[in-house]
């Protein structure tokens, strides 16, 4: 007999408000008294206009930029942030960017409000009582952060990246303006389709108990990704073929196909570590970890990828074992083919990443990993070995 489906709530507050010229919108969910942040990345909001948008949506509003915030945004630098937001009573955020401006917002959104160390407060999960409210206009199609609750932050000093989520965290809306990902390196738009296409895989490829709807709507999302993802690369100005992107990325990891389901997350939390000890972009971390989770975890894994090989690859022929590494080498060639290398040694990254990644999993407590709670030290240094 077969597993039920897990009791689940959901509840998603964040407005999607999408399509062409959709930040003239922001006047209707900004309130009319708001002392506005604006917060934005190294400067392609700045330079492609986007800025300049979104003052003028806000007219007469109180407004000051906040800019800097990078790639996997640092503590650091949104500590300043939070400083100037208390000292000029900033009551509502705007984040432009794409996932690290969206999350680095939200954090400091919530250590506005911390008492005490405000990493200590992070990363020991204090109960968050208040935020400030934030919305944001998404610039890069990838995280899904513009529709969750979750904020991953970078601490240097410490080489910690580690992600927490909370309900108060959900923007209050997401403006989703296809034509702001047209200025896009091909790189980063490689990077969202895996991104993305890595979300739903975390949530999908795990093991039965009947979630017929979510399995579903999640292949719908991995085809869509496949179709679209390569069109993406040569048509950065499709509208179509963006938007389609734009979509999918929000949904993969909006909470929708995952509820009531099993999911994984191992890929991304070793992840992590190649980030913050190795500097690579987040999505190239899960082109080389995801087909190892899933060759390492073929046995627990084995309905799934079975049907994953089927529905998402069509591979019908050859006994269980065959279609299982079919659409491992299918989806390993599927990141290569949006430019993503799927092992570290590609980046030149040394063998010694393999202790270290473990001992780095130990440091944060991270340990066991997977839908199972049966990725422990061993069998990460089975996926670390296989991912090198
Ligand atoms: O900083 P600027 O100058 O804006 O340039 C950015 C940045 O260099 C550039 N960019 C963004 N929009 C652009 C653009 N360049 C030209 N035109 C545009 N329209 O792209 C670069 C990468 O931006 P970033 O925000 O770092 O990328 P992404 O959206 O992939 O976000 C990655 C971060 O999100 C976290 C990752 O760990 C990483 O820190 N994640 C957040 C999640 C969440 N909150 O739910 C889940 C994800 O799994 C992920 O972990
Ligand atoms: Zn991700």
């Amino acid at each position: 007999m077969g597993l039920n489906m897990f009791n689940f709530d959901y509840y998603n507050p964040t407005r999607i408000i999408f399509g062409t010229e959709r930040i003239n919108d922001l006047d209707n969910y900004v309130p009319k008294n708001a002392n506005v942040m604006i917060t934005y990345g190294g400067g392609s909001a700045k330079k492609f206009g986007t800025i300049d948008e979104v003052k003028q949506a806000l007219g007469s509003r109180e407004c000051i930029e906040f800019g800097g915030i990078e790639p996997n945004p640092h503590y650091d630098t949104l500590m300043k942030a939070v400083e100037i937001v208390k000292r000029e009573n900033i009551d509502f955020l705007i984040a432009v960017g794409g996932g690290s401006v969206i999350d680095g917002t939200k954090f400091i959104a919530a250590a506005t409000y911390f008492k005490g160390d405000a990493w200590e407060s992070w990363i020991n999960n204090q109960p968050l009582e208040q935020v400030l409210p934030l919305g944001c206009v998404v610039t890069l199609p990838a995280t899904g952060s513009e529709m969750n609750g979750t904020a991953v932050i970078s601490n240097t000093a410490l080489k910690a990246k580690l992600s927490h989520k909370h309900p108060l965290l959900f923007p209050r809306f997401a403006i989703l303006d296809p034509r702001k990902t047209y200025t896009l390196p091909t790189k980063q738009v490689a990077n969202g389709v895996v991104d993305a296409f890595v979300h739903v895989m975390e949530q999908y490829l795990t093991y039965p108990v009947y979630g017929k709807v979510q399995d579903r709507y999640a292949e719908g999302l991995l085809l869509t990704l496949i179709e679209e993802g390569p069109k993406a690369l040569t048509e950065p100005d499709n509208y179509n073929v963006k938007a389609t992107i734009m979509w999918s990325a929000t949904q993969a990891l909006n909470g929708l196909i995952g509820v009531g389901v099993p999911q994984d997350w191992a890929s991304h939390r070793i992840g992590y570590y190649l980030t913050i000890h190795h500097g690579l972009d987040h999505a190239q971390t899960l082109a080389i970890l995801l087909p190892a989770v899933l060759d390492v975890q073929r046995e627990t894994k084995r309905l799934k990828l079975l049907q994953y090989a089927e529905r998402v690859w069509g591979i019908t022929q050859g006994n269980e074992e065959q279609r299982i590494n079919s659409a491992i080498q299918l989806t390993r060639e599927f990141f290569e083919s949006m430019g993503l290398p799927t092992y570290m040694r590609a980046y030149n990254i040394p063998e010694s990443a393999i202790d270290d990644a473990i001992n780095y999993l130990k440091r944060f407590n991270l340990l066991p990993l997977g839908e199972h709670k049966d990725i422990t030290a061993a069998e990460a240094r089975q996926i670390l070995s296989l991912s090198y």
